[in-house]
């Protein structure tokens, strides 16, 4: 909605967001909705990142999450952030789970990060490895067997589902194609692990666990039908919608929504041609979501001394955008493509920081100088 019904513009421009930028500015973008929203662009002497100090609460923090403890309970993970509506933790786990585990607080999405395994749920068995998304529906039972470690990005959207884009104008079949998306089977290997042994289902509810269990295992499925089941898509099948002529915002590698956060991913895809289009992110605002990215793999193009296992979270309220090393590539990349893999989130309401421990240290300096 265009709360105005009008465009006004004053000044040095430009006319068309994100290239052909006036000489020397920099552009940042305040807008309303994340990127489909009301916006306006303006057009600075300075980098709008080239704070000399900041006192408050809205630091731009960065975790380091390369080591965090072993536990093969999903429930037992490090909690990173939080809110009412999603809950962001990192699972390192250096053997299979010896219990069930069954989430009653909300739909969870498993982003594995390192390692592969097999899940078996209530749906049967999928095969699971490095940069898949799994989206296991609250109720379900589920357990993960692996032989050497697995480290997994846990997003519960908390008392909430999961659900595809919106595609518009890109039409249903990007950024992939729905038929895509694998379903567990009732195979073998299913079957096969349908044991007589006791087992233990821990059930998370308002994030407290109860034990129940069971003198067998109850993952004893002989089969199923419907249309509320888990999901599982790869990274590489994820392909990347962009323009050769204008930078594209965020928005358009959303991945899968929630209520109030939505997740996208920054898979590897070509840089921008023309001469005059940004190569980087644009500064933005985002007064209206915490912005968080994690990093899986490759070299992140927008972000200085950012590696792999790494998470960044910019608060709302506070300009973000490229560092200063990334900024001097805005019109003239090295390499052709971007070779990042990154997940992102952007959440309605503000977060909680839980682990403070794994906070890398001056991250929030880190933009002096430019
Ligand atoms: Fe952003």
């Amino acid at each position: 909605m265009k709360p105005f019904n009008a465009i006004w513009q004053k000044g040095e421009t430009s006319r068309q967001a994100h290239r052909d930028l006036p000489e020397g500015s920099y552009e940042r973008e305040i807008g309303r909705e994340g990127f489909s929203g009301p916006s306006s662009r303006i057009y600075h002497k300075r980098p709008p990142t080239g704070w000399s100090n900041i006192e408050g609460e809205l630091q731009p923090r960065a975790f380091n999450l390369q080591n965090v403890p072993e536990t093969n309970e999903p429930w037992d993970s490090l909690e990173v952030l939080y809110n009412t509506h999603v809950r962001v933790s990192l699972w390192n786990t250096p053997t299979s789970m010896s219990t069930l585990a069954r989430n009653a607080d909300g739909d969870l999405l498993l982003f594995i990060h390192a390692g592969d395994g097999e899940l078996f749920c209530d749906f049967g068995h999928l095969t699971v490895r490095k940069g898949d998304y799994i989206v296991v529906p609250r109720g379900t039972m589920w357990r993960l067997e692996h032989e050497a470690p697995m480290n997994v990005l846990l997003v519960e959207a908390t008392n909430s589902q999961y659900s595809l884009p919106d595609k518009g104008m890109l039409g249903t079949h990007a950024i992939f194609d729905p038929a895509k998306l694998d379903t567990p089977e009732m195979d073998e290997a299913f079957l096969a692990q349908q044991d007589e042994s006791a087992w233990t289902v821990k059930i998370k509810k308002h994030n407290r666990v109860t034990k129940v269990d069971f003198p067998y295992n109850p993952l004893d499925a002989v089969g199923w039908t419907g249309d509320l089941v888990p999901v599982r898509i790869n990274v590489e099948d994820i392909l990347p919608v962009n323009s050769h002529r204008y930078h594209l915002p965020p928005s358009a590698h959303s991945t899968f929504m929630s209520d109030r956060f939505m997740v996208s991913t920054f898979v590897p895809r070509p840089f921008e041609t023309d001469k005059t289009a940004i190569k980087v992110p644009f500064f933005h605002n985002n007064e209206d979501y915490d912005e968080v990215i994690f990093f899986h793999a490759g070299q992140f193009f927008s972000r200085d001394h950012i590696d792999v296992g790494m998470m960044t979270y910019h608060p709302g309220g506070i300009t973000h955008g490229p560092h200063p090393g990334a900024l001097k590539r805005v019109f003239e990349q090295p390499n052709s493509h971007t070779d990042e893999i990154a997940v992102m989130l952007d959440t309605r309401d503000p977060l909680q920081v839980s682990a403070t421990d794994y906070e890398i240290e001056g991250y929030s300096r880190s933009w002096e100088n430019s």
